[in-house]
């Protein structure tokens, strides 16, 4: 088989990982890998590069992706499904690895179902809010990348009496919040799955200062319902709102500063939390995956997609894998919840 692979949507920590597990193993099963330029949208334009085992060597550590990455959606663009399906079928292609998130695999699961199209996903997102898998590779490095940041901070936090926001990202989910901010020991974490309001927030703040603490780490998710602050602004090409644009983080710390009269702080820490080297996690996991979807490839078991189910690394359907978002359930936050205030 020629087998090609994609990487779409926001790039994380362990994608080169997929890139090079999924390609040994076909390899190894004497198929050869066709890399496809910038997601979806090397599939429209038919931007391909052979994959051979030089190409694939030295991957494991390196963040970002060598294929290149884009929101693309070629279901938002006039024509461009068929341009999909023509340009796999002029490359000669017999299936595709598509790694990316709710809207890569979306598009993967529309494609399999209205064309049979054959493809199987590999969940990526730092988010981790895909059903259907415990966790996505680049989730844990985030996390390490938000524990460190929030670690720095209570240093600084202390020393000079103040109140530290810390805006994370996690799109519509907290998942990286609740876990930063439980590793950090955060003092209050706001997520869009809890509705915890302002004054409640301040109520924990100051009744820690009340028993004697007098600096407080305050862990907030960019998609976290804030009175006044609307999903306005820019859309991406899978028409998400941008989050980092509500400026959360910033709206929140003046509130806290007014309500309480503590004085606060803002940090956002934005892409910073994508970038560099997967954690050792993530490279297992996406090691995982990658040789999970390259044996789903060779069995021609497709619309499937690799999933880790406790220990274990199974495959579920693409459907099933982008049928709802994975929201943090509420004893999640209850762990967090404990060590507020
Ligand atoms: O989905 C990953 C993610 O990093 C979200 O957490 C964030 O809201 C979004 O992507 C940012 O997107 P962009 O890279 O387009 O600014």
């Amino acid at each position: 088989m020629k087998v090609g692979v994609l990487t779409g949507g926001g790039d994380c920590p362990g994608l080169n990982a997929v890139i090079r597990a999924v390609s040994r193993r076909l390899f190894a099963r004497g198929h050869d890998v066709v890399g496809i330029r910038e997601g979806w949208r090397g599939l429209v334009d038919g931007r391909f590069e052979p994959l051979g085992p030089r190409e694939v060597s030295g991957l494991l550590p390196r963040g970002g992706t060598i294929l290149g990455t884009s929101r693309t959606n070629p279901y938002r663009i006039e024509g461009a499904v068929g341009a999909v399906l023509e340009q796999f079928r002029a490359e000669g292609l017999d299936a595709l690895v598509a790694i990316g998130g709710e809207d890569t695999l979306g598009v993967g699961a529309r494609l399999y179902a209205e064309h049979e199209f054959p493809v199987v996903g590999v969940p990526k997102t730092i988010d981790n809010d895909l059903s259907a898998t415990d966790y996505t590779f680049g989730f844990d490095t985030a996390v390490f990348i938000c524990t460190e940041a929030i670690d720095r901070l209570h240093t600084t936090a202390e020393s000079h009496n103040r109140v530290m926001v810390v805006e994370v990202m996690g799109r519509h989910t907290g998942w990286i919040a609740v876990m930063s901010g439980i590793a950090g020991g955060a003092d209050m974490i706001l997520i869009p799955e809890q509705p915890v309001s302002i004054e409640d927030a301040c109520k924990e703040i100051r009744h820690r200062h009340d028993r004697g603490k007098d600096f407080s780490i305050v862990v907030v998710s960019e998609g976290y319902e804030l009175e006044g602050v609307a999903d306005e602004g820019d859309v991406d090409e899978f028409g998400h709102v941008r989050l980092s644009e509500r400026g959360v983080g910033a709206q929140l710390a003046s509130q806290i500063e007014q309500q309480t009269g503590f004085e606060t702080r803002v940090t956002v820490l934005g892409h910073v939390q994508r970038g560099g080297s997967p954690t050792p996690r993530d490279r297992v996991l996406a090691t995982r995956y990658g040789l999970k979807a390259a044996e789903l490839v060779h069995e021609g078991s497709f619309g499937r997609m690799a999933a880790l189910h406790g220990d274990n690394i199974v495959d579920v359907s693409l459907e099933e894998a982008t049928a709802e978002l994975k929201r943090v359930p509420d004893d999640w936050f209850e762990v967090a919840r404990a060590f507020f205030g």
